[in-house]
């Protein structure tokens, strides 16, 4: 309310029609407003640069979450949760008991959390969890929690802070002006970056897999074989040839990824390069591989998919999932800025991008495809394209 009225007086002063001197009246206009006409303008701006500001306490709020275990604790307990049950329940240091209830009070305004009525005692409250956080829980089906905690990462936050020292000099990335190398480099030197960033995949690969056995499985309809380039450890391919029998798949991946695994009948690795060679087969899926490149590459990589299938009429084709830039305004506010954070995370990280279907087209057909067929997946979209 103090600075309110001050800063009220101040326009007050400085919208005086008895300044007559110009001169003045810029001096004291210009710093102080900055151009903005009114007190109620220039509280909305500073909520607005302050909210922004502190954008990453939501992402750093969950990340304690998840590193408390405080979703799937609350979830082990079947019903919602007092705060001493879930003070009791966590591995803190219990003088630090007291501000838990100030971490579960964000995660209710961001929605990972709820409070609700205890039924028998009507006056005690619990927390209890949201879609989104069921999402998040760590032994669910598809959990997002190794997706979140990578993203999250030091190695992966730190580029960040290098964003503008990139704009100005010569590395492909941020990360490299970062870290000195590429993503791909990091995870084949070191272990524990190889480790997270292939559970994110695998975790978003099982998610991704669940969605299209349980509602677009006609999509591996006719299939005898499929090639998924880049494909991880193989989570979206196992979830596929389970689901279809008759199918069989090759995951065609860098050494280190594939190190150490198993295939069987159905399922094998294969140790190669997207850019050299793709295995035969009726298709190829590529799952959140082509963001990775710029477009030089992009076409690169399709040629190869085109050269590793066969025709049209002989069922060849190409299954992509990948997100598709909302440029007709379908999307709401935070599904559109959550697309902007995939693609300035994809330029921060790895020198690539998140397209516009006009922008994908131009790839497909420069990659000598000749059709393209796309199903909206929420964020993202699977994308059929036809040589
Ligand atoms: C963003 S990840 C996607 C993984 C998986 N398709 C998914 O969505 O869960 C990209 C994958 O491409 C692999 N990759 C990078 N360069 C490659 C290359 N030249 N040939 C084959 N795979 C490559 C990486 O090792 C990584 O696993």
């Amino acid at each position: 309310m103090l600075l309110y009225n001050i800063v009220n007086e101040r326009l007050k002063s400085i919208t005086n029609p008895q300044i007559k001197n110009n001169k003045d009246f810029i001096f004291q206009k210009m710093p102080l407003l900055n151009g903005l006409q009114s007190s109620d303008e220039l509280l909305e701006a500073q909520a607005h640069v302050w909210n922004h500001i502190f954008n990453f306490v939501n992402s750093m709020s969950l990340k304690c979450a998840l590193q408390l275990n405080i979703l799937d604790i609350i979830h082990k307990h079947n019903k919602p949760m007092t705060l001493s049950e879930l003070i009791n329940a966590l591995p803190i240091n219990k003088a630090k008991s007291e501000h838990i209830y100030r971490l579960m009070r964000i995660l209710i305004h961001s929605k990972f959390f709820v409070k609700v009525n205890i039924s028998d005692k009507d006056d005690e409250e619990g927390y209890w969890l949201t879609p989104s956080s069921r999402l998040l829980l760590r032994n669910g089906p598809s959990s997002m929690a190794p997706f979140a905690l990578a993203t999250l990462d030091p190695v992966l936050v730190d580029p960040w802070h290098h964003l503008g020292a990139w704009f100005q000099d010569d590395s492909p990335m941020a990360f490299v002006t970062a870290h000195g190398r590429t993503l791909w480099e990091k995870a084949f030197e070191e272990p524990r970056v190889n480790q997270f960033f292939n559970d994110a995949m695998t975790s978003d690969a099982q998610f991704v897999a669940n969605l299209l056995i349980k509602d677009y499985k006609q999509v591996f309809d006719g299939l005898k074989s499929m090639v998924d380039v880049g494909g991880g450890t193989g989570g979206m391919a196992k979830f596929v040839v389970d689901a279809c029998p008759g199918l069989k798949c090759v995951v065609l991946e860098l050494e280190h990824v594939i190190d150490g695994l198993k295939g069987d009948e159905k399922l094998s690795f294969v140790v190669g390069d997207m850019f050299v060679s793709i295995p035969r087969a009726d298709a190829v899926f590529l799952k959140w591989i082509l963001h990775d490149w710029n477009d030089e590459d992009c076409v690169k990589i399709l040629k190869k998919c085109k050269e590793a299938i066969p025709s049209k009429d002989n069922g060849g084709k190409v299954i992509m999932v990948e997100m598709i830039l909302d440029d007709k305004k379908k999307l709401d506010h935070e599904k559109v800025e959550t697309q902007l954070f995939f693609d300035m995370e994809m330029m921060t990280i790895l020198a690539a991008k998140e397209r516009t279907e006009k922008e994908w087209a131009k790839l497909f057909f420069d990659a000598g495809f000749t059709s393209y067929k796309i199903t909206l997946l929420g964020l993202r979209a699977l994308i059929e394209i036809f040589p």
